[in-house]
């Protein structure tokens, strides 16, 4: 669910499972559908959470990489996990990776900092804080 560019599929599907990558984005779930042509079992669906119709149709339905966290109102939330707990079989798994908005507010890097530490990113190292928002580059080498 919320395949993106479809980078998972593959390898989902090496595994001898038919995957059926769930995209709402025209654009990503049209460059899924490429990279999974011509893999045996594959196939992409242009549609996410609040388009999932099929009832125990599912041995597993994975949201990695924070599709869910993409649901910003607590209706959607919940019609999507209406919609989610009809469509496993029984016995079938749901599995949600979300981002921990908590440890990013937590360790807040001003965007300007960033992009500094990116741009020296070749010869130095960043040295970063998990617990004050004023982060610095500093200029030693990588050894
Ligand atoms: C960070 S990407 C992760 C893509 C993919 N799972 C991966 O790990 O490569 C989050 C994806 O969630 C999708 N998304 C946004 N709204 C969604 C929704 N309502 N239902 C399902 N997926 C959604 C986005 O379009 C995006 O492709």
């Amino acid at each position: 669910m919320g395949c993106g560019t479809g980078r998972l599929i593959p390898g989902l599907a090496a595994f001898g499972w038919r995957v059926a990558g769930y995209e709402p984005n025209v654009v990503y779930a049209a460059a899924a559908r490429t990279r999974v042509a011509g893999v045996e079992g594959a196939s992409v669906v242009t549609g996410g959470f609040l388009d999932l119709d099929e009832e125990q149709a599912f041995d597993l339905i994975c949201a990695i990489n924070d599709p869910f966290a993409h649901l910003t109102t607590v209706s959607d939330r919940r019609d999507a996990l209406r919609r989610v707990r009809g469509a496993p079989v029984d016995g079938g798994v749901f599995v949600i990776d979300n981002p921990n908005f908590l440890w990013n507010l937590v360790n807040y890097r001003r965007q300007e900092v960033i992009s500094r530490c990116w741009a020296a990113r070749r010869t130095t190292r960043c040295v970063t804080r998990s617990t004050s928002p004023s982060t610095s580059c500093s200029n030693k080498r990588h050894s």
